[in-house]
């Protein structure tokens, strides 16, 4: 059968419009707490179009930090959601490829709202987007991991560590963040690769492969070049 030429261009034009939409991750992001001081502080400093052009960023960013280029290597992730929605607890909870953040919260913070919010959704976004060795990987060291995104972002609030300080996962999970950065430093593209370990489960093993050292030893080393800073 011969089509007609203009719906064979429609059929092309389809075909290239939906083709990247199966590759991308959607985003979407719903005030549910418009009626609320929350919600509706975060109509006036943050805002909806912000929110889905900061998601889109902070994919790409993450992405570019666990050096995933390679469609095989992400996380699949259909439609990545914040939502404002008003609740007591947290200030943000990731589930799944949702995040929901407390209109109680960004009512009651003091400070750049904006910069708050941003710092908090590097955090939570990544684990939409990272591995966490399904389930089995610490969840200090997972929390970490989100924790060195806020880091070497940039968008560190006021209070983060500074180098030489934190806990171990095992100890509490304080600030992982800046010992996953001495361990980068030890060894460039270490965070991706341990991220990419953790695809399908853990163990402390992981540290020897990459780092040739126990982690237990690693640590040491790591507070003894800071001056054991608690
Ligand atoms: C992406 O990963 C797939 C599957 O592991 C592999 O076959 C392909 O060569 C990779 N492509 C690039 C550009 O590395
Ligand atoms: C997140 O918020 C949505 C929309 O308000 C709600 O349906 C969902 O249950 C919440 N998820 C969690 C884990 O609280
Ligand atoms: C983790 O999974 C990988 C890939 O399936 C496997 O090769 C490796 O032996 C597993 N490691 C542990 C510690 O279970
Ligand atoms: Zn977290």
């Amino acid at each position: 059968m011969k089509l007609p030429h203009f719906i064979l261009v429609l059929i092309i034009l389809q075909t290239l419009h939906h083709l990247p939409a199966i590759l991308a991750v959607k985003y979407v992001a719903i005030n549910d707490a418009k009626n609320y001081p929350g919600g509706k502080r975060f109509e006036n400093e943050i805002g909806i179009p912000y929110t889905l052009k900061i998601m889109e960023e902070i994919n790409n960013y993450i992405y570019k930090i666990f050096q995933q280029k390679n469609e095989s290597d992400r996380k699949p992730v259909g439609v990545a959601t914040v939502f404002i929605r008003q609740y007591n607890g947290a200030e943000a909870i990731t589930y799944g490829e949702t995040v929901n953040v407390s209109a109680l919260y960004l009512q009651g913070y003091q400070g750049n709202l904006k910069w708050e919010y941003t710092s908090l959704l590097y955090h939570e976004l990544t684990h939409v987007f990272q591995w966490n060795g399904e389930g089995q990987a610490p969840i200090g060291l997972v929390e970490g991991m989100a924790d060195y995104m806020i880091l070497v972002s940039n968008y560190y609030p006021k209070g983060f560590a500074s180098r030489g300080m934190g806990q171990r996962w095992d100890q509490g999970y304080d600030f992982t963040a800046r010992f996953l950065e001495y361990c980068e430093g030890l060894k460039p593209g270490f965070v991706a690769a341990l991220n990419k370990k953790m695809r399908y489960n853990f163990s402390e093993n992981f540290f020897v492969e990459l780092l040739g050292k126990p982690v237990a030893q690693l640590w040491s080393e790591y507070k003894a070049k800071y001056g054991n800073i608690k």
